[in-house]
Parts: C-alpha cells; structure tokens; sequence
C-alpha cells in the first residue's frame, strides 16, 4: 500500500483503510514445492483447486526431485537473491533454522481463528512453532517405515504378507533371487539409501536404539554391536537390488513393483499415492507392510509442512492467510491425504473412507506413541538439522555403494558427525 506513510503520519482511519485494502487484495501464492510424481502431482492439484475456488491466485513453482533435496537449493539462493516465494514446502528442523534467520513470516492470527492449538497435536504443534508463534502448517502425517510388495510375485516364493523380521526377509529376498524376481526396487540416491537404512536401524535395533544412534547421536550406540549388524544388512541389501539402480528416482522403483518387475520397494506412504494414482487397489494388486521389527515396532514420521517467508504485498498476505486456513482445514486434509498416501496432521478428520494403510498408519501411530516408538525420521530431515543429517546419509550412500566394511562405516559416521557439529 503506497500510502501507508503518509497516512500513518496523518495518523487517520488506519485500520479502517487496511482492512479495506486487503478486501480488495487478490489473494495470491507463489508456492515451492517438490511434489512431480503421479500421486504428488494429484495431491498437490487438489490444494491449488481449494486455494483457486476461494478466490486465491496460484503460481505453481515446482522444483523436481525426492525428498526435496533440489527444491531446498533453490530456496536458499532464491532467499539470498532477496526473492522469497511466499509459501515454502519445508518441514522439521529446517524450519526452525529459517525462522532463526528472521525469514519467516507469523501466523497467529490465522491459528487464534482457526483454533489451530486444539485441532494440531502437541507433537506437531511443536514443529510448527518458533519460540511459541506458528510459524508454518501441517500437512499430513506420512510414516516412512513401510514395504510395499507386489502379491503376485510373493506368491511365486509362497509368501502371502511382508516380511515380519530381517531374518523373514533374507530368506524371502533370497528365495524370490533363486527364482528371478528382483527382490527389491530401489532408487540410489542419497536419500533413498538412507530410508532404507534408518528403517533397518529401527527394526534391528528397536525405537530405543533409534533415538539414541539417529536423534542423540550416542557414540556408544553409533559404533555398537547393533550397528555393525545394520551395516552388515544394508551389504546384504545392496546384493537385492537391480543392477540399474544408480540415480533411479523413487517413484520409478515404485512402478517396477506395480508392473511386477520387483517384489518390494521400502519406501515412505508417498509411495501409495503412486500406487493410488495408476488405479491400484490396496490389498488386492499392491500389499502395504510396516518394515521387519526384530526389536519392538515403531513408527518413523514424516510431517510435511509449508512455512509462509516473509514478502511484501497485501495480496501475498492475503494469499498466504488463505493457504494456511486451508490447509489446516478438515477438508482439505482430507482431500489431500487420500491421494498423498498419508493421513491427517490435526483432529477430526474422520479415516472412514481412508484404505486399510491409512487405517493401519493411525492405528500403529496411536500404539507407538503410548511406547515411545513414535519417532521423527532422520533421513527425511524430521529429526536432526540438515548438516547433522547430511553427515550420516553421506557415510550410509558410501559405504551402500562400494565395499567399504561395517567397522569402517561405524568409524565414518562418528568422524562425520564430530567434523559437522564443529
Ligand atoms: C516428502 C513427501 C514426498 C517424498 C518424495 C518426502 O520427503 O515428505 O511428501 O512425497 O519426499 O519426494
């Protein structure tokens, strides 16, 4: 608003012409976001579509690649170039880092309307907080440690279900190998190396070791017994995938399940919305599964989020008021987590018409969190900040992808963590 100064100065009738002005503002995102696969595209389409219907102006700034490794780079140099996008897809601690820097924008007065502190539960509350101001919204609750099979190719081996402990499933990848079939479909990048690896270290080590190797950083625990045998499983691992595995993205692995090229892909419940989009029925052409857990089961989290940055402009303003209200709201959450593959970040969204995954997400969910076992995801970047983080994927991608031995990779991985909190 061009006036604002003098009519400050003047010191007439400020509230009356600001809420006017925002009357007439059309309110407008810019949004980045990493969702380009099938599913995400969908999931994505549905909160323009809400966001449009409500008079909102959406422009779509996409920035392909998994986990968002890719849409994070260009976030910082859009950040520094002094052009933020208004609404970010961003999520655990980086969000935090971002509003240390001032670069975020409040939401208080959408969350005191919206009664965000009733429907948010606590534990999401907490991410979406900066000293006590919200800062960013939920989106949904995605749950990492999952196997999704192909029931056809299981059948081959005699298999009806997923595999329960580590050892099930060697036996069932070496029986599906001496009959074939690929085992697992993986895509190796960085990231996907190391969901693999963290749910191995949940399901061997149970969610005790995992907080205290992935979330406190225990030397003890990072050079451990335990994770010697994770490392000796990841080896193993490495002999179940294709030879074409290198650099394949995720959603691409998942298809080689659906298409009956591999029996298993690990992957987080994005990997549903993949199974969704292509018209595949839960239960019938794709099984879901928690990952093995020789050691208590768990559940490892994956809040997305969007964080509003700091921009100039009423109808931004505006615009990132709206997205916020929307996305919090029962509909929406709705709507986007039936074809996400995730289910509802607040209260009151009934899971009725939500597929037995989703029913089982919530169930487990609600289980693991009464014993501790409801835990942040390390390589999804919930559960430390992304040099910490960083640290560990670095070793796990090393040592996947040569022949570097366990006692090796336990020794990096203290080096690595050491040299990244100095
Ligand atoms: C995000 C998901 C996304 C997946 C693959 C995860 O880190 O939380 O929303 O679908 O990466 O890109």
């Amino acid at each position: 608003m061009k006036l604002s100064k003098s009519i400050l100065a003047a010191g007439v009738g400020i509230a009356a012409l600001a809420s006017a002005s925002l009357a007439h503002a059309e309110p407008t995102a810019e949004v980045l976001h990493w969702w380009t696969s099938g599913g995400e595209a969908k999931a994505v389409a549905a909160l323009k579509k809400d966001f449009e219907e409500h008079g909102g102006k959406w422009q779509d700034s996409p920035v392909a690649g998994g986990a968002g490794d890719a849409a994070m780079t260009v976030l910082r140099s859009r950040v520094l170039s002094g052009d933020a996008p208004s609404a970010v897809q961003l999520k655990g601690p980086a969000i935090q880092e971002w509003a240390e820097q001032g670069a975020l924008a409040n939401l208080n007065d959408v969350a005191k309307k919206e009664k965000w502190d009733e429907v948010i539960p606590q534990r999401i509350q907490e991410i979406m907080k900066y000293k006590g101001d919200y800062v960013a919204v939920p989106v949904n609750i995605h749950r990492v440690n999952w196997i999704w099979s192909n029931p056809e190719l299981l059948a081959k081996v005699g298999a009806t279900e997923g595999p329960k402990t580590w050892a099930e499933f060697n036996t069932l990848a070496d029986k599906l190998k001496a009959a074939g079939i690929t085992p697992l479909a993986h895509g190796g990048q960085p990231w996907q190396d190391a969901t693999i690896f963290e749910t191995v270290v949940l399901g061997m080590g149970g969610p005790e070791f995992f907080q205290k190797a992935l979330i406190d950083l225990d030397e003890d625990a990072l050079k451990s017994d335990t994770m010697k045998n994770v490392f000796d499983e990841m080896r193993k691992i490495r002999g179940y995938v294709d030879p074409d595995f290198p650099g394949r993205d995720w959603n691409l692995a998942t298809a080689m399940v659906m298409n009956g090229k591999a029996a298993m892909q690990i992957m987080g419940d994005w990997a549903k919305g993949e199974f969704l989009a292509a018209g595949k029925v839960p239960g019938k052409d794709f099984l879901c599964s928690a990952t093995p857990a020789d050691n208590g089961n768990g559940f490892l989290f994956n809040t997305d989020s969007f964080a509003m940055f700091k921009v100039d402009g009423e109808d931004k303003i505006e615009g990132q008021k709206l997205l916020a209200e929307l996305i919090v709201g029962k509909k929406f959450q709705k709507t986007f987590n039936l074809l996400k593959g995730s289910i509802p970040a607040r209260t009151g969204v009934s899971l009725d018409d939500f597929d037995d995954c989703a029913k089982k997400s919530a169930a487990d969910m609600a289980a693991d969190e009464k014993t501790g076992g409801f835990l942040p995801s390390m390589a999804h970047g919930m559960a430390l900040p992304g040099h910490l983080s960083g640290a560990i994927v670095d070793v796990v991608t090393a040592h996947f992808n040569s022949d570097m031995t366990s006692d090796e990779a336990m020794n990096r991985l203290v080096e690595a963590i050491e040299l990244a909190k100095d």
